[in-house]
């Protein structure tokens, strides 16, 4: 299995930090965002990462994380010209991918759950793909939400929804089979004019095949100034208290 971080995108809610830095770049508490998303990686047994960054930024990257040596990671970088979604993203990813299962992870995502059973439990799988939820109890409209039907079966998954059928958000956390690339090929763009991960990942379930983890805690720190400054207190109160790393 092969891993993706996608660090494209304009983060326009967190403007005016991110006018001339780029969002993954920026710090939570002692080290920059863009190094969570690549421990979880590691935590995970993944060795191939490819980082997916937007234009205006690639240098910075290159100079903070160089070969990856660093993390005992072999990176390597793509560029996405456009911010045109997360599944646009993922659609560079085809020839680095070179056949093999991907775990994808938003670089913005704040999270210490370890992938590692999962991951070689997916590998085991013959097709299929997963999401990881989260609990939110205090509703969670501002992301994808995550329908489980009785039998534990993703019944379904809706992107912001003005009204949430369950309390589980979508994390930036997803494992795809090697057709993902075909399935991102069929898609239309959003109102927000995005390829979206939900229609990806509603493409799995409608075949049957999407199945769901529920972790522990998690921050999407790219959402806005408030989540930022949560992922940044969050994780240092934890490191405080030897929780983390
Ligand atoms: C994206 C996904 C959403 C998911 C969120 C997690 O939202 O579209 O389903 O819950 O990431 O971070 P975006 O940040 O693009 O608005």
């Amino acid at each position: 299995m092969k891993g993706v971080i996608l660090a494209g995108g304009l983060a326009t809610r967190l403007r005016p930090l991110t006018f001339v830095t780029n969002k993954h770049l920026l710090p939570i508490y002692n080290k920059p965002m863009i190094f969570y998303p690549l421990e979880s990686m590691v935590r995970a047994g993944i060795k191939d990462v490819l980082i997916i960054i937007g234009p205006g930024h690639a240098g910075s990257f290159l100079n903070l994380l160089k070969s990856g040596k660093y993390f005992g990671l072999n990176l390597s970088y793509e560029i996405q010209e456009e911010a045109r979604g997360i599944a646009q993203g993922i659609s560079l990813a085809e020839s680095f991918s070179d056949g093999k299962k991907l775990l994808v992870i938003l670089g913005d995502n704040i999270f210490d759950y370890d992938l590692k059973d999962t991951v070689e439990n997916f590998e085991k799988k013959e097709k299929g793909a997963m999401v990881f939820g989260v609990e939110m109890p205090t509703g969670s409209k501002q992301y994808g939400v995550i329908e489980i039907g009785k039998g534990g079966k993703v019944i379904s998954i809706e992107e912001k929804p003005e009204y949430p059928k369950s309390n589980i958000a979508q994390t930036g956390i997803y494992m795809y089979d090697d057709r993902v690339f075909k399935f991102i090929k069929k898609l239309s763009p959003s109102k927000r004019g995005e390829l979206e991960v939900t229609d990806l990942n509603n493409a799995y379930v409608k075949e049957g095949t999407m199945e769901y983890e529920i972790i522990n805690w998690w921050i999407d720190a790219g959402t806005s100034h408030d989540e930022l400054l949560r992922a940044n207190n969050l994780v240092a109160d934890k490191i405080k208290h030897g929780e983390l790393k």
